[in-house]
């Protein structure tokens, strides 16, 4: 099996639950969200089609949290109820910093683009020593901005819409547990 140090940093990356308070600097943020460029797109112009917002305030963090849980306590999935209406649980897991990734609403490769952005930052997070989980809860919130007041005060512009989310921080706990995965289904045509 070849192993090497890209090898290594994917197999490393785990979702991580639980951040230490520690904040994180602006240029390491800069530093990973740069990486997060240097995905494939299909989208025309991926510096353009791209916005990040980051969120460092504790108080709008806070708001987050509790507006993607109002909003899964409508769903009509029981799982997601259940987290909504949970009070010990917070979607962000008290993690010091919150990206959002939109992109323009429009773009037929959004959802790709988007995603493929994200896994390189979660894996540059990694390579500097950062956790990191990516969320779909946090991006209910949205579902229940129906006026836009949250797009506008997270300073989301016009055309563009939330697509991926993510909390990064330092783990509080850097002894993860790694089980091993192994390829079930594959088929070769040769
Ligand atoms: C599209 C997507 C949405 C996710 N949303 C959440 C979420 O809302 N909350 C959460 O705790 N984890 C979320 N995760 C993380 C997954 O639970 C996690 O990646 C999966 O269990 C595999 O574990 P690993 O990341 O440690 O390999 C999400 C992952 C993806 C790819």
């Amino acid at each position: 099996m070849i192993e090497n140090e890209t090898i290594k940093i994917i197999k490393q990356r785990r979702s991580i639950r639980k951040f230490s308070e520690k904040q994180i600097s602006e240029n390491d943020l800069n530093k990973i969200i740069e990486a997060g460029l240097y995905a494939p797109h299909g989208g025309r112009d991926i510096e353009q089609d791209m916005h990040f917002t980051i969120i460092q305030n504790k108080n709008i963090l806070d708001k987050l949290n509790l507006l993607a849980k109002e909003a899964a306590k409508q769903s009509e999935m029981e799982w997601l109820k259940d987290l909504g209406n949970n009070d010990d649980f917070n979607c962000l897991y008290n993690a010091p910093a919150l990206i959002i990734i939109s992109n323009k609403e429009n773009s037929p490769c959004a959802v790709y683009d988007c995603s493929a952005v994200t896994q390189n930052i979660l894996l540059t997070a990694e390579s500097i020593g950062l956790g990191s989980c990516w969320l779909y809860f946090p991006l209910q919130a949205f579902d229940y901005d129906k006026n836009g007041e949250l797009m506008k005060e997270l300073k989301i512009p016009q055309g563009y819409k939330p697509i991926t989310s993510m909390v990064i921080g330092y783990k509080e706990n850097n002894i993860i547990e790694i089980p091993e995965r192994k390829v079930k289904n594959i088929c070769y045509i040769k």
